[in-house]
């Protein structure tokens, strides 16, 4: 039986509608989609359907076009990669930009000492190398983990991941030796300052694992798909000392948080914290697949030549983009676009918290922002209000994400170089909704 004539092969473009009826015949049912519609191009802070609709972008594909659909730098740079070589294996022979984007990652990534990078395809495959490195080099076997964690969707990061539905149910068993604590999350745990809630979560530690056999604490700065959840000022200082005295690796997934999302170019400038190891994707390479671990050279370097790598880990196009969009958040100071952004994009949802009950926190930082849903004048999260804003965003053209463990979170992520314009059009629209 022959598959329907695509795009690709010359036809003519089929609308949303007959790719959703396609899709429905061949894409297995577990792999969703926010939008029900099917994209033509995108760029800037917009992205176009086949039947030429448009939606302001406050999604950026999940925190990853951070320099833009399209970059022109990207796709100059794609263009020229592509037509001398598109894979070699950096295992089998090894090219120039696999070693220029590990030299970028270790001067960009926060720390003054001596680092290494090693390079791979995904954010999971990232932090599973992570955790590797780590318990190779301390020879202990066990990784601490929070409260409403997301690291990912394959065995090792599924277990490091807190929530069940939809990311764990029915997927075990998972791997061992995980060991999850409780988080600071502000709005929800009585206002425990981050010193307190550092204690806590070394306490739990201490009791139930022993700081002697860990290898590894992880934790995304700011919680990404757990519901943009800032820890209180001094949690991740006071966690990064207890780790420093404990022999315990310090790593930080920066893999929603990096490259210039949070107003820095990592999330752990902000309070000046410096990993061991930092896990990095999504924003990495302008929409390329590609995934980094960076870290102390010491640690990087106690594993064995050949323990690294994979097929594809560091693909010349990937590393290539990554060069390019590196070069493009320099150029365009996408930090202070960020700030800008978010600055914007925070009044506004304040204003809207001030007329709603529904919203019990404006929350984030620089342009990773959220509101959290609840009913009125409790701390009961409303998921469903959270769909309804959503849903009533893409219709009216906005295309807005939720997260959270509860699902009540909205959360804005829009690319950093959308326009004012876009922007402003983009929160008329989210304005709305909420009415
Ligand atoms: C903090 C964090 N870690 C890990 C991952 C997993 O990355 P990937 O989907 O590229 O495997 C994500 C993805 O959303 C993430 O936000």
């Amino acid at each position: 039986m022959r598959a329907p004539q695509s795009r690709t092969k010359g036809g003519a473009v089929p609308s949303s509608e007959e790719l959703h009826k396609r899709r429905g015949a061949a894409v297995a049912r577990g792999v969703g989609s926010v939008l029900g519609a099917y994209v033509d191009r995108a760029g800037g802070g917009t992205i176009t359907d086949v039947d030429g609709r448009e939606w302001i972008d406050f999604a950026a594909g999940i925190a990853v076009t951070n320099v833009g659909n399209s970059a022109p730098r990207v796709v100059a740079a794609v263009r020229e990669q592509v037509e001398r070589f598109t894979h070699t294996c950096f295992m089998v022979a090894p090219y120039e930009s696999y070693v220029a984007v590990c030299e970028q990652l270790n001067a960009l990534t926060p720390g003054g000492f001596e680092k290494r990078s090693a390079l791979f395809n995904s954010g999971a495959e990232a932090v599973e190398n992570a955790v590797k490195i780590a318990r190779h080099a301390t020879g202990r076997p066990a990784v601490v983990v929070f409260d409403h964690a997301y690291h990912g969707r394959t065995n090792l990061t599924m277990a490091l991941t807190a929530k069940n539905m939809p990311y764990k149910h029915r997927f075990g068993p998972f791997a061992g030796e995980v060991y999850r604590v409780p988080m600071s999350y502000p709005l929800r745990d009585g206002g425990l300052s981050g010193a307190e809630a550092a204690t806590r979560a070394i306490e739990t530690v201490e009791k139930q694992v022993g700081a002697e056999n860990v290898a590894a604490l992880l934790i995304e700065p700011i919680q990404g798909e757990g519901g943009f959840v800032v820890p209180a000022q001094g949690f991740l200082p006071a966690l990064r000392e207890w780790a420093t005295a404990a022999g315990v690796v310090f790593v930080a997934d920066e893999i929603q948080t990096g490259f210039c999302r949070t107003g820095d170019w990592f999330a752990c400038d902000h309070e000046g914290v410096v990993p061991d190891l930092v896990t990095l994707a999504k924003g990495i390479a302008g929409g390329l697949p590609l995934a980094a671990v960076t870290g102390r050279t010491e640690l990087m370097d106690a594993v064995h030549v050949g323990g690294l790598g994979g097929t594809y880990g560091g693909n010349p196009v990937a590393c290539a983009a990554a060069l390019a969009a590196i070069e493009t958040m320099h150029e365009l100071d996408l930090a202070a676009a960020a700030r800008r952004i978010g600055a914007t994009l925070a009044d506004r949802l304040r204003a809207v918290a001030a007329r709603d009950a529904r919203i019990a926190e404006v929350r984030g930082r620089g342009a990773m922002l959220a509101v959290e849903l609840v009913q009125p004048g409790t701390l009961v999260p409303d998921p469903a209000a959270a769909a309804a804003v959503s849903a009533a965003c893409h219709a009216a053209g906005l295309l807005t994400l939720t997260c959270g463990t509860y699902g009540n979170v909205l959360r804005f992520l829009p690319p950093l170089v959308i326009s004012d314009g876009e922007l402003a059009r983009g929160l008329d629209i989210l304005d709305a909704a909420f009415g």
